[in-house]
């Protein structure tokens, strides 16, 4: 079976309603990334943080993978799809797909101030502060936080270079180091990035635009695949 590595971001679960971060809408325009999602803003004012990931798990709990999340994993009945996504939602997993690297953490866990290691599911929407691991300390979002090292780049580096084909969904590509991954892709790999305002990545060979929607774009891609591994 052929390798298909898709990088998502946030534009592949706008059409089910959460908000990306830098379009018009977007949560960084209405919220500064320094005082809700940053290890300075944890220490300042925790609650605040709290806040805004609950908010934010509460969101997700209310919606469903759209047409695009869904693609992807039928994608698998043809292709090996390893997926790396930006997004802490688990619309991916919802959708079905089966191999998924959360380069950013996954809002629905917590983990331990004090040991990386322990993490949790939460149960509902809400984790509070009094909320403790099993070593007695604080839990926090289990989310990567502006400043913080991302620890799953290495790992995201090496399925990059087993690709065969790539998919890029929905991202401004604007944050490393995943905006850098691109790089690591073999040149012989076709690329497809599909965002309503794709731009060319003069650097990125074999790359080809798709300006759609994802709910759109995704399965007319995913179609055109399958279809053409059937001839
Ligand atoms: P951005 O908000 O930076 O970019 C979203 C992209 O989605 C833009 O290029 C939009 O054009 C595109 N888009 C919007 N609607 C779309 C749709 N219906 N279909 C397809 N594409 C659409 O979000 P990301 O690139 O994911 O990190 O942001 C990267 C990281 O920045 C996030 O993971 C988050 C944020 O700060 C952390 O919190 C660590």
């Amino acid at each position: 079976m052929k390798t298909i590595v898709v990088l998502t971001g946030a534009g592949i679960s706008a059409e089910s309603g959460i908000s990306t971060f830098r379009d018009d809408n977007g949560l960084w325009r209405q919220y500064r990334f320094e005082e809700v999602a940053s290890p300075e803003a944890w220490a300042r004012d925790p609650q605040l943080v709290m806040d805004f990931y609950n908010m934010r798990r509460k969101q997700l709990l209310e919606v469903s993978p759209n047409p695009a999340h869904y693609a992807l994993s039928e994608l698998e009945k043809k292709f090996r799809v390893r997926i790396i996504t930006q997004n802490v939602d688990d619309l991916h997993e919802r959708a079905g797909s089966t191999e998924i690297l959360h380069l950013h953490g996954e809002i629905r866990k917590a983990r331990s101030t004090v040991d990386e290691d322990l993490v949790y599911d939460i149960k509902g929407w809400e984790l509070k502060l009094g909320d403790l691991c099993e070593k007695g300390s604080q839990l926090r979002p289990h989310v990567v936080w502006f400043g913080e090292p991302v620890p799953h780049i290495m790992k995201a580096t090496g399925i990059i270079r087993s690709a065969e084909i790539i998919i890029v969904i929905g991202t401004s590509l604007k944050v490393y180091p995943a905006a850098g991954l691109l790089q690591y892709a073999p040149s012989s790999a076709v690329k497809y990035l599909i965002d309503p305002k794709a731009m060319p990545e003069y650097h990125v060979r074999n790359l080809h635009l798709i300006r759609e929607k994802a709910s759109v774009g995704v399965p007319d891609l995913v179609r055109e695949l399958s279809s053409e591994i059937a001839k």
